[in-house]
């Protein structure tokens, strides 16, 4: 053998050898970031601030994404640096809000990944014309996100209202919690002891053992003071966290209708048989926008 393909064959065989240890290397390092498992979030997340002004400019789709660089498909959100202790859904209904939900959306997120949160946003829009239906399209909600992951908690949220404190935990406890108990059209005090709309938080299992919502509230009002009712039916109570922290903002709009028939409603509901079990809907469309899941439904009244 000549030197010269001496020289050749051991150059390339160098060659192989680096190439190859820098690929076992990579392969070591990939493998490392995988297989190391994070940290737990601190139990209070060092990364809030309190109250903060509420964010009014209504900002181009376009450029609320370009600032949310960490948020995956959908309105997904996973903290980087350590796991979440709580995987929690935002349910919100929507129809014809489209301004709102860029104010919602904007001031949401970086409030919900203040509090380091693996959070995901819905938002159900009811498709059809015709009176709306907030309870119904809550029970749907709940329906499709637990479809595509084990979420511990549930928060079912107006659009139209913007937290102000990020101390205001997005989780769940051992009760169902109402959430918006100061907001500023209420004077940020609790108009009444029973109310229980807005912004309220359910685990999983408490959301099942009431049935969920009654479908049978098609117009304004009603559903979430027969949630109160099937809560107390179940003899749990309702946890709230002082108005201090549970400050909310309402984003100003023309009141709706309120539903004639609503007192009557809630009297004849009967949770056993009216809720998730009889729920019925055709899903027309879920999709992973880029700020949140889509869940458009056509409803169906049982
Ligand atoms: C309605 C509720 C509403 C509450 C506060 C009640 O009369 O039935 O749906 O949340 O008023 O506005
Ligand atoms: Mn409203």
């Amino acid at each position: 053998m000549s030197l010269l393909k001496l020289f050749v064959i051991l150059s390339i065989s160098g060659l192989f050898l680096v190439v190859g240890y820098g690929i076992f290397i990579n392969l070591f390092d990939f493998l490392e970031i995988n297989v190391t498992p994070l940290p737990f979030c601190p139990e209070i997340s060092p990364l809030t601030v309190g109250i903060q002004p509420v964010k009014w400019q209504i900002q181009t789709w376009y450029s609320m994404m370009e600032n949310q660089t960490e948020l995956q498909p959908g309105g997904h959100y996973t903290p980087q640096n350590c796991k979440s202790r709580h995987r929690v859904a935002i349910i919100v209904p929507y129809r014809n809000r489209n301004a709102h939900l860029r104010i919602f959306l904007n001031n949401i997120h970086p409030f919900l990944q203040r509090q380091q949160l693996d959070y995901r946003i819905f938002i159900i829009q009811q498709l059809k014309t015709g009176p709306f239906n907030r309870g119904m399209l809550m029970n749907i909600g709940f329906t499709e996100a637990q479809r595509i992951y084990n979420f511990t908690c549930f928060i079912f949220h107006d659009v139209d209202l913007i937290p102000e404190n990020d101390k205001n935990p997005y989780n769940c406890v051992d009760s169902p919690r109402h959430l918006s108990v100061a907001v500023d059209v209420f004077k940020y005090q609790l108009p009444f002891k029973n109310i229980f709309g807005g912004a309220i938080a359910m685990q999983a299992d408490q959301f099942k053992s009431v049935n969920g919502f009654s479908n049978q509230f098609f117009g304004w009002g009603g559903e979430d003071d027969d949630l109160f009712n099937r809560v107390n039916k179940k003899m749990m109570s309702i946890f709230r966290y002082s108005e201090e922290i549970s400050r909310y903002t309402m984003i100003k709009h023309v009141k709706q209708y309120p539903n004639p028939s609503r007192f009557k409603i809630l009297k004849e509901s009967n949770y056993e048989v009216d809720g998730l079990n009889s729920l019925n809907y055709k899903l027309d469309l879920i999709e992973e926008r880029n700020l949140f899941t889509l869940v458009a439904v056509d409803l169906k009244p049982a």
